[in-house]
């Protein structure tokens, strides 16, 4: 089923909450030569991944996120210098600062999350469920409480 509603296997729909995203352990090899991890869908990636973008050259105190996505389900992974990602389901929310390559987090859709602190030359890789489609974003907190309000995502 699409939308941020999700079926518990009994029929029952409930909400997306916070207590979802969480983070992702990656594979790593360290090496002397150099380290490496990865990742892939179904396996560490609860997905099928659709797209993958990036955020670098952010400039010093500028954020960006700042909305929430009605399907777009996504893993956020610091994969050089750290950033915090804030997430929220309306009620709650918490900050969970990425500083190593192989830690990804796993935010569903449905849930606000903006990207802070981004520390000098940090990179941002950002691997989605679904190809780009702006009509999928809510840009509005009060749009998106609203829609939590009357259980729509
Ligand atoms: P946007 O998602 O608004 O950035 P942020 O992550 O800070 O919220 O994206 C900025 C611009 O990039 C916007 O004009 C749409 C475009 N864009 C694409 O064309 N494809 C994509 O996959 C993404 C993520 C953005």
């Amino acid at each position: 089923m699409k939308g941020s509603l999700k079926n518990d296997g009994k029929g029952v729909f409930e909400m997306r909450t916070l207590k979802e995203a969480r983070i992702i352990e990656l594979p790593t090899f360290f090496d002397a030569r150099g380290n490496l991890s990865f990742a892939e869908q179904f396996e560490q990636i609860p997905f099928e991944i659709h797209r993958t973008y990036w955020i670098y050259d952010v400039p010093g105190g500028e954020m960006r996120g700042g909305h929430a996505f009605v399907n777009n389900q996504e893993v956020i992974i610091a994969l050089s210098g750290s950033f915090d990602v804030v997430v929220s389901d309306g009620d709650r929310r918490e900050v969970f600062s990425l500083n190593r390559s192989y830690f990804a987090l796993y935010v569903p859709n449905g849930l606000w999350r903006s990207l802070e602190n981004f520390s000098t030359n940090s990179v941002a890789l950002e691997l989605g469920s679904e190809p780009y489609d702006g009509t999928d974003y809510i840009r509005d907190f009060d749009v998106f409480m609203k829609l939590k309000r009357d259980g729509k995502i």
